[in-house]
């Protein structure tokens, strides 16, 4: 772990810690047992000179993205999300035998959705295996210049690369972006999916702030970052996942759109980080106090990263949640980090009156597999 003390769009060293969770555990290191874990400082800091939002600690990659267990393909919301981002922009950018890559290609879920040539790029080996037996060539590593210049001369310029949900979790975005520049055709696009941070504030969801999320960005630090490397951005769009993303479009040459402009200029009110404090403290409170009116009869749904954060920054132990249930199978016989609540399969939920909604950001595809449930089905977010 380390500390990292400049901006990694703008490089400025002028930066303000604006919010504190404390000593955390590591939000996806789902435990065999009730282990002690390791914990790390968890602090935001935010760059004065261009917007940026980035924590102040970094955790060694490899020591979270080797053996990774979220799979794009546990839900079916998401897959039809990226599936409907490959279609739209291989039909817009990739000619006739074009590359398509894909980087943090997860287990092939995306990619598995066009028939063009495709490469995808992850770092989890098990997650690269899957995508490789579905039939998705998949090189298992993390995306960089080196390995940028070495895709370049095997499989030639790629049309488009598409990197959702990933740039927030790549210290060096300057090696990233200098991979971009090599491996991405002169004609092609550079397609990113990432959540606004002013969202993340003004919905307090502060349980999105974790160790693998370094980055929390906006388009003024990223239109920052892309011009340092003669790259632009020529289309935003915002999208519903994850509780609010932008989708930029990002090409070859300097100067971006009108879009970019208007979205950068919004951007310059300052942030009210003490209402954002004060908002998590009493979204905490009143989650605590709901829990403490069910006496222990309630069962989390869905073991997210975002559930570990809510249930340490909270403090919800077994006592308050005694288990949680996640379809995917790995996570399933592990404990949540710190809090140590079992997660079980939701075939088998428990004799329950109360089903709290830990992964909100699925509520709609929860609430319909649970229409048999006659009990009370009760979101987090309901929280604040
Ligand atoms: P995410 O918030 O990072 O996308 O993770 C969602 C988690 O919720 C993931 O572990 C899978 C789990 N999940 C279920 O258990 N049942 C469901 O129906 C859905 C959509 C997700």
């Amino acid at each position: 772990m380390f500390m990292r003390t400049d901006c990694r769009c703008c490089r400025g060293t002028n930066l303000t810690e604006v919010f504190d969770l404390g000593q955390q555990p590591l939000a996806n290191a789902f435990l065999r047992s009730e282990q002690l874990e390791l914990k790390y400082p968890l602090t935001l800091k935010e760059c004065n000179d261009c917007g940026m939002v980035q924590l102040g600690h970094v955790v060694d990659a490899s020591t979270m993205f080797t053996d990774y267990s979220f799979l794009t393909g546990s839900s079916q919301y998401m897959a039809d999300h990226f599936a409907k981002l490959m279609n739209e922009n291989a039909k817009r950018y990739v000619p006739e035998g074009g590359l398509v890559v894909e980087i943090g290609s997860n287990d092939g879920t995306a990619l598995s959705s066009i028939q063009t040539r495709r490469l995808g790029i992850d770092p989890a080996a098990n997650l690269s295996d899957i995508a490789r037996k579905r039939g998705v060539p998949t090189i298992t590593g993390f995306f960089t210049e080196s390995l940028a210049n070495e895709v370049t001369k095997t499989h030639g310029q790629a049309h488009l690369i598409v990197a959702c949900n990933v740039l927030g979790h790549i210290d060096d975005l300057d090696n990233i972006c200098r991979g971009v520049k090599t491996l991405l055709h002169p004609n092609g696009a550079f397609v990113v999916e990432v959540p606004h941070v002013n969202w993340l504030i003004s919905k307090t969801e502060y349980d999105t702030i974790y160790h693998e999320h370094l980055s929390y960005f906006a388009v003024r630090p990223l239109a920052t970052l892309f011009s340092r490397h003669g790259l632009r951005i020529t289309q935003i769009e915002t999208q519903e996942v994850h509780g609010g993303s932008l989708r930029l479009t990002i090409q070859h040459g300097m100067g971006h759109n009108s879009q970019a402009i208007t979205w950068i200029e919004g951007e310059l009110k300052p942030r009210d980080w003490s209402a954002f404090r004060q908002r998590c403290e009493s979204s905490k409170q009143r989650l605590v106090d709901w829990l403490v009116t069910k006496d222990g009869d309630v069962v989390g749904y869905g073991a997210p990263a975002k559930a570990t954060v809510r249930l340490n920054y909270c403090g919800i132990g077994t006592n308050l949640l005694p288990s949680v249930v996640d379809s995917t199978p790995n996570k399933q016989g592990h404990f949540i980090p710190g809090t140590h609540q079992p997660i079980y399969d939701p075939k088998v939920i428990s004799d329950t009156n109360n089903i709290l909604i830990l992964a909100w950001n699925h509520e709609k595809e929860i609430r319909s597999k649970l229409i048999n449930f006659t009990g009370q089905i009760t979101s987090v977010s309901e929280f604040g």
